[in-house]
């Protein structure tokens, strides 16, 4: 058996009024596997907790197979939980932790027989007899996995179960937790904040920010027509190139979004979607671009759609089979506060204290002041002046773009880049999406 599970505005507070988690809607199918994606505090847990009734709803409803089910007791909902930190009872061998459910929910039945088919499809036979202090931290997560799978629940919900793992054993892991629950067809809310983890593991993911959700859909949905900046910048390796820029559509010429001391030349005849920019006119917008959609390569080799403009190499990445070049266009990056700290060297934090708040300490701030508010902060209307210096800390250059190592880059070079414009998002002064057209259906065959 599998179930739906639905919630319909669901909120929660803690204290003083603060939701958590803010009239959240979302229609899991039966079998389906959804992830939950978000940055650390956005309420993911919280979600899973309501879902397994450990903790009460506010307001709003939770279906199961559609029956309102909100005051249902947990040991009703048939819904297994695996957690983090596996949570296995440390006097008990891995046969009687798996069996220990099964021995609660129906005594005087012999375990052994389920016990053992669990075992097998794990391939954690030969632990059964040890003691988790015995096991190491991946055949640990089996046993919890094992336990879990035993007593034939209607739903999992997996609270980052893969996190305290080394990357390895959580790539072989997530494998066979997709491949196990495919199998099984039984319905899963996966909850991680690790992007990566999200796109590989999900039927769709469910993008939350300070307990609202921003976006649910498929993994290619999500990447390639992301709803506002927040789940363009979270989701992809490396983060999505964000520039400050400023349309400009003048009666008698081209539009350009200038960005700084360059500007794209939007390629006529103009799309639908770019002569829909036009009211944009004269405001700032954010331009993002991916660094798959910007090329090194000089203005004469443009393919239809691709625009020239040019890099000052700041920084060169070398990662083995690609090669991330850190370059400076002379634009404005747009920041994103909750998401700046993976850009930051640790170096600037000792320096930062003793000097006082930094300008980021104080979008920070008010990133966490409007929580579920805009996404992304403008401090100043950028003008077509020099660059300014950006913030302690951020690696140098304001666009990353993706190559082949056999090009050979220095620091200091300046190089001509093409700009896929077909590739191109445009966000408005508060994040949302307006280029490719929020109205657009998701048509990723394209
Ligand atoms: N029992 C509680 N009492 C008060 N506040 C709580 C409680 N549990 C969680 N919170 C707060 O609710 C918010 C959401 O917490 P939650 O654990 O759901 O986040 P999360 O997305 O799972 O984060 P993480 O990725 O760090 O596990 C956080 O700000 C947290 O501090
Ligand atoms: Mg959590």
């Amino acid at each position: 058996m599998t179930r739906a599970i639905s919630l319909h505005d669901v909120s929660k507070s803690y204290a003083r009024g603060v939701r958590v988690v803010d009239r959240l809607s979302l229609d899991i199918v039966p079998g389906e596997f959804l992830v939950l994606l978000g940055p650390s505090g956005c309420g993911k847990s919280t979600v899973l907790r309501m879902i397994a009734g450990l903790e009460e709803i506010d307001e709003g409803e939770l279906l199961l197979d559609g029956e309102y089910a909100n005051d249902w007791q947990p040991s009703d909902r048939n819904i297994a939980m695996v957690f983090q930190n596996f949570a296995l009872y440390p006097s008990m061998t891995s046969r009687d932790n798996i069996g220990f459910p099964l021995r609660i929910e129906a005594p005087g039945t012999d375990p052994r027989p389920r016990v053992d088919a669990t075992a097998r499809m794990l391939g954690i036979e030969d632990l059964l007899d040890r003691f988790p202090g015995q096991l190491s931290g991946g055949e640990r997560q089996r046993v919890a996995m094992g336990r879990a799978i035993a007593r034939h629940p209607s739903a999992f919900l997996m609270d980052e179960p893969l996190s305290n793992l080394d990357a390895k054993l959580r790539n072989h892991l997530r494998a066979e937790i997709s491949q196990l629950t495919r199998e099984l067809g039984v319905t899963t809310v996966y909850v991680t904040h690790d992007q990566a983890e999200a796109m590989s593991l999900g039927d769709r993911v469910a993008v939350l920010r300070g307990g609202v959700l921003q976006q649910v859909g498929s993994p290619r949905e999500v990447y390639a027509l992301p709803r506002n900046v927040f789940v363009a910048a979270f989701i992809g390796t490396p983060r999505i190139n964000l520039l400050r820029g400023l349309v400009r559509a003048p009666l008698d010429g081209a539009m350009t979004i200038s960005l700084g001391r360059q500007a794209l030349r939007l390629p006529e005849p103009l799309s639908l979607d770019h002569r829909l920019l036009r009211v944009q006119q004269g405001r700032e917008v954010i331009v993002g671009l991916r660094s798959e959609a910007v090329r090194i390569a000089k203005p004469a080799a443009a393919r239809p759609g691709e625009v020239p403009i040019s890099g000052l190499v700041e920084h060169v990445e070398f990662q083995g089979h690609e090669v991330l070049v850190h370059f400076n266009t002379g634009s404005s990056p747009a920041v994103v506060p909750e998401l700046e700290a993976p850009r930051l060297s640790g170096r600037p934090a000792r320096r930062r204290r003793r000097e006082g708040p930094t300008v980021l300490d104080r979008l920070r701030e008010r990133a966490g002041a409007l929580r579920a508010g805009p996404v992304v902060v403008l401090e100043d209307p950028p003008d077509d002046g020099p660059a300014p210096v950006p913030p302690e800390g951020r690696l140098p250059g304001d666009l990353v773009v993706r190559t082949t190592p056999d090009i050979r880059l220095r620091h200091g070079m300046q190089v001509p880049l093409l700009v896929d414009i077909a590739h191109l998002f445009v966000f408005d002064q508060h994040g949302e999406r307006i280029c490719p057209s929020p109205a657009r259906l998701p048509d990723l065959e394209e």
